[in-house]
């Protein structure tokens, strides 16, 4: 795998390919082996353009984890205030040794641009770019509803059979694109639910079913339910319910929460508004996933490291060494 730019363009077998070696990554944490020397000597940079929390914090702990190298870049205080382009910028840290750049950026494509536009040799991962896509992000979120739903057995399996319902601010959100196109190539089904102002114009060529009711889709019993933040940063001139009139007709609250099923899973990319598309309590019940979704980004972030700089090809058996 030379990057990983999107999830729309990913087969199936390289999609299960990442989340077969990310759960021998997350054996290998389990037992204890902390730190792989797999990418000894490969050097691994953060170019973040955008803020982050988990996204940043768990690549350069994959990283570490596989015993490479990590420079972190923030836009903020670097010469990019200075006007400096992304190409000088990338190029810049490519003369420091950059064998792979992970990047999140403001604008959708970036990565791709980045990939393609021959100014530097890296492999790229796209960490989020705009409305565009956050294929890491789905790929941790399609570990975590695999991991959940057949535990042990994961290993080989898709998600056939499974529906998944996404709900909230649809229109901005990369996390939504990337798991509507990850979840349909697993075999999944998806539905998505938001008020109308929020779901894409071009919502006809995605292969989902929608809802504006988020009792009415409850009731179908999904097995995971995604939770998505209201992005009001990016809201513009889009119409917006007022916050208690979305939290009253789209937010999980207790009510919704009881009336979910058993075994049905709540799931929130990150960070939370809390009280706002999701109670406390539904954020912090035991069907939450929320902090399984962060450990698990580690394991997935490891395996797309690895399979982009280890020199494995997603068809090629690999075989992941553990030091001790
Ligand atoms: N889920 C996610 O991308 O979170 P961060 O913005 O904190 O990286």
């Amino acid at each position: 795998m030379r990057h990983l730019l999107d999830t729309k363009t990913l087969s199936r077998e390289d999609a299960l390919r990442i989340l077969d070696v990310a759960e021998d990554m997350a054996d290998t944490q389990q037992r204890e082996v902390k730190k792989l020397p797999t990418l000894r000597g490969k050097t691994v940079v953060n170019l973040f353009f955008e803020d982050s929390t988990r996204t940043r914090i768990s690549f350069e702990a994959a990283a570490k984890r596989l015993s490479a190298d990590v420079i972190n870049f923030s836009a903020k205080g670097s010469s990019v205030s200075k006007g400096e382009s992304l190409q000088d910028t990338a190029q810049t840290l490519q003369a420091m040794g950059a064998d792979a750049v992970v990047i999140r950026h403001g604008a959708s494509g970036a990565p791709r641009t980045l990939a393609t536009s021959g100014w530097i040799t890296a492999g790229v991962v796209n960490a989020g770019d705009g409305t565009h896509e956050h294929p890491t992000q789905a790929l941790l979120d399609a570990y975590t509803i695999r991991k959940r739903s057949f535990g042990a057995d994961s290993r080989g399996r898709d998600l056939a059979g499974l529906t998944v319902t996404i709900v909230g601010d649809i229109l901005h959100s990369r996390v939504a694109r990337s798991n509507v196109w990850l979840l349909d190539t697993l075999g999944a089904r998806v539905t998505l639910v938001a008020p109308p102002t929020l779901i894409p114009h071009d919502i006809s060529a995605w292969p989902v079913q929608v809802h504006y009711d988020l009792d009415e889709a409850i009731a179908e019993g999904p097995d995971a339910l995604m939770m998505l933040r209201i992005q009001l940063e990016r809201m513009g001139a889009a119409y917006f319910p007022t916050e208690r009139e979305y939290s009253r007709r789209w937010g999980l609250d207790a009510r919704r929460l009881a009336a979910l099923g058993a075994d049905s899973m709540v799931m929130h990319p990150g960070p939370m508004n809390r009280g706002l598309e999701i109670s406390a309590e539904a954020a912090d019940s035991a069907r939450s996933t929320v902090l399984e979704q962060v450990a698990n980004g580690v394991s997935v972030r490891m395996a797309a490291l690895y399979l982009l700089l280890a020199g494995a090809e997603p068809n090629e058996h690999t075989t992941v060494r553990t030091q001790g």
